[in-house]
C-alpha cells in the first residue's frame, strides 16, 4: 500500500472526527511499517554473524514501499529558502544556512580566488603540511570577533568536539555532559579515557547531584550545547557557570547553532549571557550559519596548543580545503558588515513561532530559529513530513534514536532568506495538514 491510499477520501467530512481519523491513518500505517521491531529492537535476521543486523534492518524499506521515506532526497539546485528536487521547487524548512551566506556573491567569489590560487586540497593535515596562510587568518579573525585569545580552525565541527574532548579528558577526570548534546560531545566523550556521567537535560539540580557525587575528583568538565540542534532549547548557562565555579570544573560550551544567530552581533548563548570570562573552552561549526563546512575551537593558548598537538580528530585528518577557508573568512566578515541579517532572522523567527502556536501546534518558545513540531508516533510523523513535502514544504524529522522513542517530530529551521510569502505558504500548509490529521484543533 502507498501512502496516498491513506488519504482521506473527503477530508471535509465532519462526520469522522479528525482524531479518529488519525488513529485509522496511523493503524493502516502500522499494518505496513513497523517502526518498533524493526528500527528499535535488535535485528530478526536468520543470518548469524556481525552483519545479521544489517540484513534484519526493514524499516528503511518498508517506509521506501509506503512512500513515506524521509530520508537522502536529491536536490538538483537550491538557494537560501528553496530546493529542487525531483524537478520541482519547494519551499525548504530544513537548512541551517541561517543567514543566507551559502550562495552570497562575496562568498563564493573569496572560494574561487582560494581555489584558484591554492588548489582543491591542502595535501594532507594542518599538523604536517597542510596549514595554509589562510588557515591562520581566519583563526585570528575569529579569535578577534569573539574576543577570545586563540583558535583552531578544523575541519568539522564534529572533529572540533570529539577532538577537543577526546584529549582533553585524562583518566582521571569526568565529564558531567547535558544528556541532549549533540552525537560528536557523545563520540568525543566515549573515546576519551575519562568517565562520563550524564545530567538530565538542562536541569541544574540533577548536575549538582552528579558533581556531588565525586567530591575527590579534580578534573570535572561541564558539556553543553548552548543551542540543543533538536529541540532548539539554550543551555542554561549562568546555572552550569555558577556550578562549575562551586564545583571548580571547566566549561566547554559547543556553539554550533549559537554562533550567528543569538548573543552581541552573533556571537552565541556565551555573549547573550555575558559570560564570555566563565566559558574556558568555545566550540563552534562552520556549517550553519557561516554556510560552509568546518569547525573550531576557541580557548587560552596553553589550552589550544595542548589540543594542537593532541587531538587525533585534528592531526590524523586533511586540513579544510582553501575554498572552504576563504568562503568562511568572507561569510564573518559579512556576517559583522550586514547585522541586518540577523534581525531578518529573529523577525522571521518571531513571524513563524507566532504563528503556528496560534494554530496550537506545541513549539518552544524562545528566539532560536528552531522549531521542531512533536507529534510522537514515528509513522504518522514520517506521513505527516511526506504531506508536507508533496504540498510544497520540505521539513526535516526526527525519529529514535535522535529522539527518545515515540516522540518523533517535524523538525523545522528557518532562515534570513525567507520571504513573506514563503513563511505563509508553510503556515497554511501547517494548518490545512494539522487539521486534517487532528494535530491541532480546527
Ligand atoms: C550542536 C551541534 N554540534 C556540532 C555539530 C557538528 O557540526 P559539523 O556539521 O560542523 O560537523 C552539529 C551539526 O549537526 C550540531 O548540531
Amino acid at each position: 500500500m502507498k501512502y496516498s491510499q491513506l488519504t482521506f477520501d473527503d477530508p471535509n467530512n465532519k462526520e469522522i472526527p479528525a482524531h479518529l481519523r488519525r488513529d485509522q491513518i496511523i493503524s493502516k500505517l502500522k499494518e505496513n511499517f513497523d517502526f518498533e521491531s524493526t528500527h528499535l529492537r535488535s535485528s530478526t535476521s536468520s543470518t548469524e554473524g556481525v552483519l545479521s543486523k544489517c540484513h534484519g534492518y526493514e524499516a528503511p524499506n518498508q517506509a521506501k514501499d509506503l512512500g513515506i521515506y524521509p530520508y537522502f532526497r536529491e536536490i538538483e539546485a537550491m538557494d537560501g529558502a528553496h530546493v529542487t528536487i525531483g524537478g520541482r521547487e519547494v519551499i525548504t524548512v530544513s537548512t541551517n544556512n541561517y543567514l543566507d551566506l551559502t550562495h552570497n556573491p562575496r562568498v563564493i567569489e573569496a572560494a574561487k580566488q582560494a581555489l584558484e590560487k591554492f588548489g582543491t586540497g591542502c595535501t594532507g593535515s594542518r599538523f604536517l603540511n597542510g596549514t595554509l596562510s589562510l588557515h591562520k587568518q581566519l583563526e585570528s579573525d575569529l579569535s578577534h570577533f569573539l574576543k577570545r585569545e586563540d583558535t583552531i580552525v578544523m575541519s568539522t565541527g564534529y572533529q572540533a568536539n570529539q577532538g577537543t574532548i577526546a584529549c582533553l579528558l585524562g583518566r582521571k577526570d569526568i565529564a558531567f555532559s547535558d544528556r541532549e548534546n549533540h552525537a560528536s560531545i557523545y563520540e568525543g566523550c566515549a573515546v576519551a579515557a575519562g568517565k562520563t556521567v550524564r545530567y538530565r537535560h538542562n536541569d541544574m539540580d540533577h548536575l549538582e547531584y552528579c558533581l556531588k557525587k565525586y567530591p575527590g575528583v579534580e578534573g570535572k568538565m561541564i558539556i553543553t550545547d548552548s543551542v540543543f540542534s533538536m529541540s532548539g532549547d539554550i543551555a542554561n548557562l549562568p546555572g552550569i557557570v555558577k556550578l562549575a565555579r562551586d564545583y571548580k570544573a571547566t566549561v566547554l560550551v559547543d556553539e554550533a547553532h549559537g554562533l550567528g544567530v543569538i548573543g552581541e552581533g552573533g556571537r552565541g548563548v556565551t555573549s547573550y549571557y555575558h559570560l564570555e570570562k566563565e566559558v574556558d573552552i568555545y566550540v563552534g561549526t562552520f556549517s550553519k550559519s557561516m554556510g560552509s563546512i568546518g569547525g573550531f575551537v576557541s580557548a587560552h593558548p596553553r589550552v589550544t596548543e595542548y589540543i594542537r598537538h593532541k587531538a587525533s580528530a585534528f592531526i590524523f585528518t586533511a586540513a579544510l580545503p582553501p575554498a572552504s577557508v576563504a568562503g568562511v573568512n568572507a561569510a564573518l566578515n559579512l556576517m559583522i558588515e550586514e547585522p541586518e541579517r540577523i534581525q531578518r532572522l529573529h523577525d522571521n523567527t518571531t513571524y513563524m513561532k507566532k504563528g503556528l502556536f496560534d494554530m496550537k501546534f506545541q513549539i518552544n518558545n524562545n528566539p532560536i530559529p528552531i522549531i521542531p513540531i512533536k507529534i510522537g508516533d514515528e509513522a504518522l510523523t514520517l506521513y505527516f513530513n511526506q504531506l508536507l513535502f508533496d504540498n510544497g514544504v520540505f521539513a526535516g524529522v526526527a525519529v529514535s534514536p535522535v529522539v527518545p522513542p515515540f516522540n518523533a517530530m517535524i523538525r523545522t529551521s528557518y532562515t534570513s532568506a525567507h520571504t513573506q510569502a514563503d513563511m505563509d505558504h508553510v503556515l497554511n500548509t501547517f494548518k490545512t495538514i494539522g487539521t486534517e490529521l487532528g494535530i491541532i484543533p480546527q
